[in-house]
């Protein structure tokens, strides 16, 4: 836990400007936020193979690929549906109020790879 409040503003839908995908970084978290469907999916913009970006991965129904090796995520449970990766895909709770997105970022994602120094 953390002293983020529990409902966090990230964006307004318009953000999105007719593309699917969205880049915020808040509180020094890279997010990635996507339309699914109808649905607003908020997700740590980092895949848990190497850390890299996510945001230029192909978003597909119900999963985003990774653009550097090809894992794909679950968007519903964040799980690795493919490799490399094996660890799951940071979601993070997250709700439409009016054109406003808010996310839960209070449980912030656990870093699993190592970045060169
Ligand atoms: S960094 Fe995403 S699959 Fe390797």
């Amino acid at each position: 836990m953390s002293d983020f409040p529990e409902w966090t503003p990230l964006a307004d839908i318009a953000d999105f400007a007719g593309e699917r995908k969205l880049v915020r970084s808040i509180y020094g978290i890279d997010l990635l936020l996507m339309l699914d469907g109808a649905d607003v999916v908020v997700a740590h913009n980092h895949c848990t193979h190497m850390g890299r970006p996510l945001d230029r991965g192909k978003l597909m129904a119900g999963q985003i690929s990774c653009p550097f090796h090809g894992a794909c995520f679950d968007l519903r449970t964040g799980a690795a549906r493919s490799g490399p990766a094996v660890a799951p895909l940071h979601l993070f709770p997250a709700r439409v109020d009016g054109q406003t997105i808010y996310a839960d970022l209070r449980n912030k994602p656990v870093t699993l790879w190592a970045r060169p120094t």
